[in-house]
């Protein structure tokens, strides 16, 4: 197959653009750098011996995605590029709106333009908001709290809406639940700039003494342990969910949803202790207020994924906990 990713230089982008490689695919990746860096596109080389063609670029400039359409055949586009972060979200609802929402559309337009109408969609576990039960099915209502997730719920929308007009679209959203660790060569790997949002990102800073300690963000949850409870997955378990699908879409119609999760929940707490085990560090940490808009516990039933893409995780905590550990002490 040939691929556009869109974002293919970001954390699941660029794990996911390796797993393609490794399956003899070929692959384009545009992306803006707004959250990544260019040398990814090197480190994807060393590690696969195979090269990605890069253009650096926005999503909704439209004159650059029909050029790339017009110099390259695609087959199947695994749509990235977006921004992602929650709480900036809320601060900068216009900023997210503009970038998540218009580049999508300008590339559906693109695609229609070229008669690409195969897609992998990038969601969220976001879109399940607080859900009613647990574990969590593709089938369960669908709400957000934010804008960040409200973005992604809309662009799952405007999927489902294109493919039930035009059947000739093949779609399949995925919905991540929380994506952590990196690439066993430690080449590749989540490195967010300044204070990070996430556990794991800073959970890694903490060991490294980049940070004093890690805030737990409340035990009073109806939890294990009164802490948060979620699902993580390793990020290379992601990336080749996402070649599942690709697969999918290249040989099928139609439009559908697919939860990629582990299908095991765990606390912050177990978190530090499993982090602190594998890697034999000490995480300081402290309890502290409930962030607002953290939900208690969100994990996944999977099994829709395996039926329909015969994909399942397959790395452990301990691989998750090891491997976001070697790629910030070969990378700080
Ligand atoms: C995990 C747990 C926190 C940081 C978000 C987005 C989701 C997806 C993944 C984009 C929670 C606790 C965290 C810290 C803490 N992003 N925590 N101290 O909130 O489940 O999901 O990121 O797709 O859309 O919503 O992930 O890693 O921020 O939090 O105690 O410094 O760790 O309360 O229980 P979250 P997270």
């Amino acid at each position: 197959m040939n691929l556009l990713v869109t974002g293919g230089t970001g954390f699941i982008g660029s794990h996911t653009v390796v797993e393609l490689l490794n399956n003899g695919d070929e692959v384009i990746i545009i992306d803006n750098l707004s959250n990544s860096k260019r040398e990814v596109v090197d480190k994807i080389k060393e590690i696969t011996k195979r090269e990605a063609i890069f253009y650096e670029g926005d999503v909704r400039n439209k004159e650059l995605l029909q050029s790339i359409f017009q110099k390259h055949k695609i087959d199947v586009v695994i749509h990235f590029a977006g921004y992602k972060a929650v709480g900036e979200s809320v601060a900068k609802p216009l900023m997210y709106y503009d970038n998540n929402l218009i580049s999508t559309l300008c590339l559906c337009e693109v695609m229609n333009e070229y008669k690409v109408k195969k897609m992998v969609f990038s969601s969220s576990a976001t879109v399940y908001g607080n859900p009613k039960s647990l574990p969590i099915k593709e089938d369960f209502p669908l709400s957000t709290t934010n804008p960040y997730g409200e973005t992604k719920l809309m662009i799952e929308k405007i999927l489902k809406d294109l493919a039930h007009a035009d059947k000739e679209w093949s779609i399949a959203i995925l919905r991540y639940f929380n994506p952590i660790g990196a690439h066993e060569s430690g080449l590749i790997g989540e490195s967010p700039n300044g204070i990070p949002n996430n556990l794991m990102p800073y959970i890694v800073k903490v060991a490294i003494h980049e940070l004093d300690h890690l805030n737990v963000f409340g035990n009073d949850y109806d939890t294990i342990d009164g802490t948060g409870v979620r699902d993580y997955i390793h990020v290379v378990d992601l990336a080749k969910g996402h070649l599942c699908a690709a697969k999918k879409v290249f040989n099928s119609h139609g439009v559908d949803a697919y939860n990629l999760g582990t299908g095991n929940g765990y606390s912050v707490l177990q978190m530090v202790k499993k982090f602190e085990e594998v890697n034999h560090v000490k995480v300081k940490y402290e309890i502290t207020q409930r962030r607002a808009g953290d939900i208690a516990a969100c994990y996944a039933d999977p099994s829709y994924a395996y039926q329909q893409l015969g994909w399942k995780a397959e790395k452990t905590l301990d691989d998750m906990c090891r491997d976001s550990y070697h790629f910030i002490q070969k990378n700080n």
